[in-house]
């Protein structure tokens, strides 16, 4: 059994995720390369897909598998696309005329708007800015804003696109930079649309996107809720943040984004976006017969959907009705995993579908996750025996795992990972 210490994460991503597996991805990678060579991994809650990343050296092919979008668009992009990104010159190049397009019209529209949070963001103080802050109307607030939104939702490519400008502006992002963030997904499409950039140019310019979106955000490092300026710390926080330019930090991802090992590696892998207890079938369809499956699924009650909800919606660009201090899309997926009530039904059938299939099972799961907690007289370890003949604790690693927040109090907490290995 390895044993392993980390107490701190790397920040190896800009879009960075709560209690991410970077710090033990080698050691599961090696976990892994010690068994059958060449038979693919199947990542089937990969998140920003560390376990890829760590694999590639190997040249074992990697399956990624997530149910938020913007997560399988990253793992498409790193782990199964040919090249890497247009580099900021030549997106520049491309996407500047329908960049300025859509900024002049919104520009034209907002013009009042943004004199005010030109003068909100020179300093009154904190009270001036709340004070603007609480003047200004979008869709979570206002039904005629939410009216213009559902009307885009009938026909989002309607111009100009303001998706973040009316459900996100004096919130995660200012009005200057929701309408340079709507202006660089309105000039990604039209670039694709008049065949100025191939479906992986625009994928890698959408993953750019939300790393820009990710770096100007005034939060406190996730989506759940935006900084208000209660505090002089959270107030100079926003001024600092709304600082910052999207459009530059776009073209700066631009030209940090890369994908993960070799081309060659990257033909082999496949992603998928779907409920991991659903995805089977299709795996079934697309011809895998063997595999080792990597499970590290939600362990806690907090919902990733309700963390990332923004990233979600920049990449789906779909318009969906917002609500909540938040502003939360209201279709946002519930996982079973982080259901009390639902968490131990989910792994029973998440494990039923592996062993049926004789596939190898590695699973990473703290050991305090939501499972223990629901489950208290049937061990998961005893579940795993129920399903799988042989069954070994390969290793403990201390992590630090992010509470998401003052809800909590500290902003990290030590935890134990257990990994377990199956078959
Ligand atoms: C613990 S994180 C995985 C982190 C990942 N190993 C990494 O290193 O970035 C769990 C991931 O599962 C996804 N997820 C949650 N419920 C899911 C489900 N039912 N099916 C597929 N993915 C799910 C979440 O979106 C999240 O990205």
């Amino acid at each position: 059994m390895v044993s392993y210490d980390a107490a701190d994460l790397p920040a190896t991503a800009r879009i960075r995720y709560m209690g991410n597996k970077h710090a033990i991805a080698g050691e599961i990678a090696g976990l892994v390369s010690e068994r059958t060579r060449g038979i693919p991994i199947v990542d089937v809650f990969c998140g920003l897909s560390s376990i890829a990343s760590a694999i590639a050296p190997s040249k074992r092919p990697v399956w990624g598998n997530d149910v938020q979008a913007y997560a399988a668009l990253a793992a498409r992009c790193q782990t199964a696309s040919a090249k890497g990104p247009l580099k900021s010159g030549d997106m520049a190049r491309r996407l500047a005329p329908h960049y300025s397009r859509n900024l002049r019209a919104l520009k034209a529209r907002f013009e009042d708007e943004l004199a005010t949070e030109a003068r909100a963001l020179r300093g009154p103080g904190k009270k001036g800015y709340r004070a603007a802050h609480d003047t200004w109307t979008h869709a979570g607030n206002d039904p005629r804003v939410a009216a213009e939104v559902d009307s885009l939702r009938a026909a989002p490519d309607q111009f100009p696109a303001r998706l973040c400008v009316l459900s996100y502006s004096w919130g995660y992002f200012g009005l200057k930079q929701s309408m340079s963030l709507d202006s660089i997904r309105f000039a990604l499409d039209q670039a694709h649309r008049e065949h100025e950039l191939s479906r992986p140019q625009w994928e890698w310019g959408v993953l750019a996107m939300l790393q820009a979106a990710s770096i100007c955000a005034a939060t406190s490092g996730h989506f759940a809720q935006y900084l208000r300026g209660r505090t002089e710390t959270s107030y100079r926080r926003i001024l600092r943040q709304r600082a910052r330019d999207p459009w530059v930090e776009f073209l700066t991802a631009c030209d940090e984004l890369q994908p993960f090992g070799s081309r060659e590696w990257r033909r082999l892998n496949r992603c998928y976006s779907t409920d991991a207890l659903g995805l089977w079938p299709k795996l079934d369809t697309d011809g895998l017969a063997d595999a080792i499956i990597y499970a590290d699924p939600p362990y806690s009650r907090d919902q990733y959907s309700r963390f990332y909800h923004v990233l979600e919606t920049l990449v789906r660009y779909d318009y969906p009705s917002v609500s909540g201090i938040g502003r939360y899309r209201a279709d946002r997926f519930q996982t079973e995993f982080s259901v009390k009530s639902k968490v131990r039904t989910a792994f029973e059938r998440l494990l039923a579908a592996i062993s049926d299939r004789d596939f190898s099972l590695v699973l990473s799961y703290p050991s305090n996750g939501l499972f223990m907690k629901a489950s208290p007289d049937y061990s998961l370890e005893e579940v795993l025996r129920d399903h799988f003949d042989r069954v070994e604790l390969a290793m403990r690693a201390r992590l630090s795992h992010s509470t998401l927040g003052a809800r909590h109090g500290a902003s990290s907490v030590p935890v134990e990972e257990l990994v377990w290995i199956a078959d």
